[in-house]
């Protein structure tokens, strides 16, 4: 049932990345529950709009789980209190009248902070130009229907596959590890037959590439898994760690 709630919000503000930042609070009240988060933050820029202040920056694009755009940090958990969304699939009713809600960007040294609540993800696009694509011929779609690919390998394939680059689990892990989102993304194509021709190169560019930009080491603390909106699996972690081993071991 819709119910309408007076919230305190505890924004994250950073004028640009040099700037050091900090917490500004702004009270919004008769939100109705049955709003989205981001139509949350909305009538936030609203109200600062007509107060003649600047509003809020905040990314997102598809607001339908897709995109991986809206990359923000609720009260302490990545994509916020609910299981399996992402930020802009996160509804108010979710919060309690009267409650605090702390809002900040990812934190992590490979994501600095462009303004407020934005970070720059590009290093998620640069571990992806390094290998995680199909370069050789794979012919038509008919073709591709033609190879038989065992059910569950296809499906793992597509579990993977939805992986949509957030960056929630960067941010989750204490490590600032990549290993759950550079794991998605070699799974994906290394249960393909498609994909497997590239995979050894494809395992050691990527892991290479992650390295160089400054992610740090996975240790297995699960807490990717948790956050991931996407509930993409550690198993994928165990499978990637297999394809560098057996990658370098050809070497
Ligand atoms: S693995 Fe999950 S949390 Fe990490 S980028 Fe992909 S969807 Fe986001
Ligand atoms: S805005 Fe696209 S996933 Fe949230």
């Amino acid at each position: 049932m819709e119910k309408f709630i007076n919230i305190t919000l505890k924004v994250w503000r950073q004028n640009g990345p040099k700037d050091k930042g900090r917490f500004e609070i702004y009270k919004l009240n008769n939100i109705t529950t049955d709003s989205s988060f981001l139509e949350m933050m909305d009538i936030l820029n609203e109200q600062l709009i007509g107060e003649g202040k600047e509003p809020v920056a905040f990314d997102h694009d598809c607001r339908e789980g897709i995109c991986g755009m809206c990359s923000l940090y609720i009260n302490g958990h990545p994509h916020g209190p609910d299981d399996d969304v992402t930020t802009c699939q996160l509804h108010m009713r979710k919060f309690k009248d009267g409650e605090t809600i702390t809002i900040e960007p990812w934190r992590s040294a490979a994501f600095p902070v462009i303004k407020d609540l934005i970070v720059n993800r590009s290093a998620f696009d640069q571990i992806i130009a390094s290998g995680g694509y199909v370069s050789v011929s794979t012919g038509g779609v008919p073709d591709a229907n033609a190879i038989p690919i065992p059910k569950a390998d296809a499906d793992e394939a597509m579990d993977a596959a939805s992986c949509i680059g957030c960056g929630a689990c960067v941010a989750a892990c204490k490590n600032g590890s990549a290993m759950l989102f550079v794991s998605a993304k070699v799974s994906q194509l290394a249960l393909l037959p498609q994909g497997r021709v590239e995979g050894a190169r494809r395992a050691k560019a990527m892991v290479a590439k992650m390295d160089e930009l400054g992610f740090g080491n996975c240790t297995n603390t699960g807490a990717c898994e948790v956050e991931c909106p996407k509930g993409i699996s550690l198993s994928n972690i165990a499978r990637l760690n297999r394809e560098f081993l057996c990658a370098k071991l050809q070497d």
